[in-house]
């Protein structure tokens, strides 16, 4: 039920300036027609020269100002920001976390759920080992135990440059997971993204499952994610969908199979300048080796079934960045994480820079499908286009 606004944000103040309880806040969004003064603002407490201190990290949607700040200073600020016109705010205590949404009529709308969160960490340099704060409530929502968080890490790692690189100016980034599962990768890209790179950006998780699509999105209203959104559809689906227009990055972790080169042929369709993709299982070359035999001196690498399955990965996963490079992108083949995380830790990285290929890079591709007499499946689905760059 909504009520009025002013009696619940009064009800904050106490919970953001208790730096003994208080996790963490975000202040974010805005209400109708009005522009809050910073954009974003972020509050957790810290340890500074053995003082407890309320961190405040503000936005103006490029630039993050940290100020450490205690007594009448963070008493000031924290009423400052109470005062500015965001349309949410989210407050997570050590025992509750409390959700203000300023509905349309320019009332709040409060969800207040309880919680046992672990001793805050207010240790100042955290920030430094975790792209995302180890004590973010998307990590509650998620149920993310360590491993997860450092996988998360890993992954922004790969993103972060790619994001700064090809984000426009005048228009919010947009990103699209195909194959998004669960999401958690897809959420802790939006929260970074949008904490770090971009606070207006647009993100779009794309499942064939609709129940994914109905749980995620739940997930991430739980986790105060805004402009991050879910789709039930295939890729092919998601292929001749107006909806979507102008995306700048493609993700693709773990699709499977022909999966990932359905998402790389859309990368390349919809002409995103950036791309990560961690490709999967690797079938549909494996098939094809079977009944190839690679001629003298190769014919050893496909003999024995587990050499041919790895061998097949290598396979695949050349060839794709092979026709990423042949079609305008900059590509690097990295280990995104520990393979003690998972054995699927290959990334192919891409970033669009129109260059066209040598005539060297192209027969190196051509020799190679001819040697293993293999019909990539991203390059069947890009046909017009390898055409155009290797038949001259
Ligand atoms: C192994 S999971 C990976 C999930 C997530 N990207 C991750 O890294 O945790 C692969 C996901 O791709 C989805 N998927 C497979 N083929 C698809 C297709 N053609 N269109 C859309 N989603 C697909 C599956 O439903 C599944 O959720």
């Amino acid at each position: 039920m909504p009520e009025p606004l002013q009696p619940a944000l009064d009800r904050l103040r106490p919970l953001l300036l208790d730096t003994g309880g208080l996790v963490r806040a975000v202040a974010s969004g805005r209400r109708r027609t009005a522009h809050p003064d910073p954009q974003r603002a972020e509050l957790r407490p810290v340890d500074l020269r053995g003082e407890r201190h309320l961190q405040v990290t503000s936005t103006d949607g490029r630039i993050p100002v940290v100020r450490n700040l205690t007594g009448a200073d963070a008493e000031s600020t924290v009423a400052g920001l109470l005062a500015q016109p965001f349309g949410n705010w989210h407050v997570e205590t050590r025992d509750s976390v409390v959700q203000v949404r300023v509905t349309k009529r320019g009332e709040a709308q409060v969800h207040t759920s309880e919680q046992t969160a672990e001793p805050v960490d207010t240790t100042h340099d955290r920030a430094k080992n975790h792209l995302i704060d180890p004590a973010d409530p998307l990590f509650t929502v998620l149920g993310a135990d360590a491993a997860k968080r450092r996988q998360v890490d890993a992954f922004l790692r790969q993103l972060a440059p790619i994001a700064r690189k090809v984000k426009q100016e005048g228009r919010p980034l947009r990103v699209v997971d195909l194959g998004c599962g669960n999401a958690y990768l897809t959420m802790a890209a939006h929260r970074y993204l949008a904490s770090e790179v971009d606070p207006g950006v647009q993100t779009l998780g794309v499942d064939i499952r609709p129940e994914m699509a109905e749980r995620n999105a739940r997930v991430a209203a739980q986790a105060g994610l805004e402009g991050l959104g879910f789709k039930a559809a295939s890729i092919e689906e998601a292929a001749v969908d107006p909806e979507f227009t102008g995306v700048d990055i493609v993700l693709a972790l773990h699709a499977c199979d022909t999966a990932t080169d359905d998402s790389l042929a859309l990368a390349v369709r919809w002409q995103a300048r950036g791309v990560l993709a961690a490709p999967c299982c690797h079938q549909d070359i494996q098939r094809q080796l079977a009944d190839s035999q690679g001629g003298i001196p190769f014919a050893g690498l496909t003999r024995h079934a587990i050499l041919r399955e790895r061998f097949a990965d290598v396979l695949t996963d050349t060839v794709r960045a092979d026709l990423l490079r042949l079609l305008g992108y900059r590509v690097e083949v990295v280990e995104f994480i520990d393979s003690r995380h998972t054995p699927r830790n290959a990334l192919i990285r891409a970033v669009h820079t129109g260059t066209a290929p040598t005539a060297r890079r192209v027969a190196e591709y051509t020799e190679l499908v001819s040697a293993w007499q293999v019909e990539p499946a991203l390059a069947e689905r890009l046909r017009p286009e390898v055409d155009a760059v290797t038949l001259g």
